[in-house]
């Protein structure tokens, strides 16, 4: 499908928004963004159920565990795409990490009713594409995606 000139396999869409560590009192703003938009454009609501949740997750843990990232949604003909890039302690084990109810949530993030240790795994459960990259002392990127029918 070639749609309006663009390069083949280029995203029709591409939006960018900043996740500050620590900044619980915004934590979600952006997962709700991303929804409002994804129903403005008519995706399928199953699909935004699905992405909804990973997006919050993602976000969250940006939130809870790194100092700040650039979460990157892009829109394709078929498929939606996110990249999540942060500035973090990153994460030393990720086979760990993957593993559902492992969790290195503080007492104050389990107060607010985190730290279940479910986001990762639920992203993954969510996504058609899921991969995790991560430094230690670096950062931590995450991308995962929905195929559009
Ligand atoms: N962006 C990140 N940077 C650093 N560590 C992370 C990041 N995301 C997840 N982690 C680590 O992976 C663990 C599991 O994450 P997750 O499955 O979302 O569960 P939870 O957030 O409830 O702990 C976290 O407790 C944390 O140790
Ligand atoms: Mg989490």
């Amino acid at each position: 499908m070639n749609t309006g000139g663009a390069a083949p396999g280029a995203p029709l869409l591409v939006e960018k928004f900043l996740i500050h560590g620590n900044d619980f009192e915004h934590g979600g703003d952006v997962a709700a963004q991303v929804k409002a938009l994804l129903k403005q454009l008519g995706v399928s609501p199953d699909t935004v159920r699905r992405l909804s949740i990973a997006n919050f997750e993602a976000e969250m843990n940006v939130i809870m565990y790194a100092l700040d990232g650039e979460f990157v949604l892009q829109v394709f003909a078929d498929a939606i795409r996110v990249t999540l890039t942060d500035r973090g302690p990153g994460i030393p084990n990720i086979e760990l990490a993957m593993q559902e109810g492992w969790s290195t949530a503080t007492p104050e993030m389990r107060a607010r009713g985190f730290g279940a240790g479910l986001g990762l795994p639920n992203i993954k459960r969510n996504s058609d594409e899921f991969e995790i990259n991560s430094t230690v002392g670096s950062g931590t990127t995450l991308r995962y995606g929905i195929y559009l029918r």
